[in-house]
């Protein structure tokens, strides 16, 4: 049987890595340290095209839409709360960009780690439940609709063609 999740829980673990970079970031703002801005717009790069204009596009316009197709084959609907997490993220993204433009060293702090947690806990109920409801409730035939879909979305052409070159290197400028 097919599996279409698998490469959602993939992109997961690259958006987990930079999760746990930026929490370890904030720790050290907190004890004093400047903010790093190159670091914290890669950051927001990334989020902005790979965790929200790639992975979360293939959700909420693909996999999403398959599992509201199938809502029969579901004890319960937990997509509009999905749909509202990742909003959740944008806008503490939006305010993650306004405190490093205003140079508000505890507003990056706070959205920061908001937006990690929040993902993290997202991801985690992606993984343990939802992918694991729509892998039980589509067809074989909705499934391979979903993966042709997929390969319909883009990320931007850097992150398409280099996203561990693009991690490693954001692990390495924080291993120094
Ligand atoms: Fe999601
Ligand atoms: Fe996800």
């Amino acid at each position: 049987m097919k599996n279409i999740t698998r490469e959602l829980s993939e992109e997961h673990q690259n958006i987990l890595k930079v999760i746990d970079l930026v929490l370890a970031e904030c720790d050290k703002l907190e004890k004093g340290k400047e903010p790093d801005s190159v670091f914290f717009r890669d950051v927001i790069l990334f989020i902005k095209k790979y965790a929200d204009g790639f992975h979360h596009a293939k959700e909420e316009d693909i996999l999403f839409k398959a599992m509201l197709n199938n809502l029969n084959n579901m004890h319960c609907n937990p997509i509009p709360v999905m749909l509202n997490e990742h909003d959740a993220g944008r806008q503490y993204v939006k305010n993650m960009t306004n405190a490093l433009n205003r140079n508000k060293t505890s507003d990056l702090i706070e959205n920061a780690r908001g937006y990690c947690f929040l993902l993290k806990n997202h991801i985690y109920k992606e993984d343990n439940v939802l992918y694991p409801m729509a892998e039980n409730s589509l067809t074989d035939i909705d499934k391979e609709k979903v993966e042709k879909q997929y390969k319909t979305v883009k990320a931007d052409d850097f992150f398409e063609t280099d996203i561990k070159t693009f991690i490693e290197k954001l692990l390495y400028s924080k291993a120094l």
